[in-house]
């Protein structure tokens, strides 16, 4: 019997139809008690920020708040459903490479606690508008410390010309922002952040990283800035098919505090807090999608199964060749005797979810379960051939919940006119 988190899935089906995401939430409570209680050190303050984009929503934010965790937001919607959900502002860092000045007012009327700022010209914008408000905020400045990580390897570039952050190779500028934004009174430079990438299978990555962060933090503090936080981002890997390895959680967070630990003392003590900002590997390996096989069809090299869903629900293959593993209800059993080529609904040669898996013979009406759908899926989805976004439902111990409502016909057109016909 197919269930995820004691809950069967042929009944998930009947009860919300397809496509649907399903979170396993007590997979979601293990990886945020695994990553609160693994990032601890004896010797600075340390925080879990999710990083939002992988997947927000009000029941998520809300797991975030129970943990204690803080909230990485990059938009305006990202920060007002974090607000309607009482999240506690001063745990949000507020990113972006374009922060509007619209997105500005909004954060600091909100009281967000610390923005990353991300150029030159956007700190200019937060010092004009700070002036006519009563609020103090604390900034990280966004760094590119010419790590470049992705899965097994990193490289180490110069790296001038990313659109995030600004350049180690242009300390200057950073010295000089600093300066300005410090002499506002309102403004505080806290310290630096930097993410370096995706799916990091290797740690050695994120020890290169510290290094350099406490390296360019010292800078920053002999130039008398009273910088007290590191925040060395997410990437964190997650386990999407045989070919990925994941770093335990336990490892990746002993490997980053302990190297941290000996860069303070190396460096003068000065550092107070680090911080992390876990996305994907908070969230995805808990995420399932959940299709129904429509046609099959044989070409001369493929066998296709179509499903209800597609790139509009899950970007990723289309977008960066991204590979999942997936199971058909009920057929967990037999054979996989037959090698899929899994594509989508939409008018797109490229919507293609997987391509050779091996499975049982497929049947239609069968359901076909997408394992790791858990980030940038729901997130990044479109309406693209007007397809509604799916429902999503939290499954805990046997019980099901729904936390968004599947979209209607109806919810996608209201905010469409049509002019009156006389
Ligand atoms: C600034 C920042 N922090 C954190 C993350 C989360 O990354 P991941 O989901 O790979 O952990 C991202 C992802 O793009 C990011 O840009």
């Amino acid at each position: 019997m197919s269930e995820i988190s004691g809950m069967n899935v042929q009944e998930l089906v009947s009860q919300f139809g397809t496509p649907l995401f399903v979170y396993d939430e007590s997979a979601l409570r293990q990886k945020l008690h695994d990553f609160t209680t693994c990032f601890q050190s004896q010797i600075f303050a340390t925080r879990v920020v999710y990083a939002s984009k992988a997947f927000n929503c009000k029941a998520m934010i809300d797991l975030i708040g129970e943990y204690g965790c803080g909230l990485d937001v990059v938009s305006g919607g990202e920060l007002y459903t974090a607000l309607k959900t009482g999240f506690d502002p001063s745990l949000i860092w507020f990113h972006g490479n374009n922060k509007t000045p619209a997105e500005i007012q909004m954060a600091l009327d909100a009281k967000v606690g610390t923005f990353v700022i991300d150029n030159e010209m956007e700190a200019e914008e937060v010092l004009e508008q700070i002036k006519e408000k009563e609020t103090e905020i604390d900034v990280l400045f966004r760094v590119n410390p010419g790590i470049e990580a992705h899965t097994h390897q990193y490289v180490v570039t110069g790296h001038v010309d990313s659109k995030f952050g600004f350049s180690l190779l242009e300390k200057d500028v950073i010295f000089d922002t600093a300066k300005k934004l410090q002499a506002s009174g309102k403004i505080h430079v806290r310290g630096i952040h930097a993410h370096i990438g995706s799916q990091i299978f290797d740690k050695q990555a994120y020890v290169e990283l510290v290094r350099k962060m406490f390296a360019f933090a010292k800078e920053l503090h002999d130039k008398g800035f009273d910088v007290t936080d590191i925040n060395l981002g997410g990437g964190f890997g997650a386990y999407y098919t045989s070919e990925d390895h994941p770093v335990p959680v336990k490892e990746v967070c002993d490997t980053i505090l302990r190297t941290c630990e000996e860069e303070n003392s190396r460096t003068g003590g000065f550092i107070r807090q680090i911080l992390i900002e876990p996305g994907r590997s908070i969230v995805a390996e808990a995420g399932y999608t959940l299709y129904t096989v429509g046609y099959l069809k044989q070409t001369p090299n493929k066998t296709y199964a179509f499903v209800d869903g597609g790139m509009s629900d899950n970007i990723r293959p289309a977008l960066y060749q991204a590979k999942y593993d997936a199971y058909i209800a009920g057929k967990e059993n037999l054979l996989s005797e037959i090698n899929y080529t899994i594509a989508g609904k939409c008018c797109e040669s490229g919507d293609i979810l997987i391509e050779n898996i091996a499975l049982p013979k497929a049947e239609k009406g069968d359901i076909l379960v997408m394992k790791t759908t858990g980030a940038y899926g729901y997130s990044m989805a479109s309406h693209y051939n007007k397809l509604p976004f799916p429902a999503v439902v939290f499954v805990n111990e046997g019980k099901a919940r729904t936390v968004i409502e599947r979209e209607s016909y109806e919810h996608m057109t209201e905010l469409e006119k049509q002019e009156e016909r006389s």
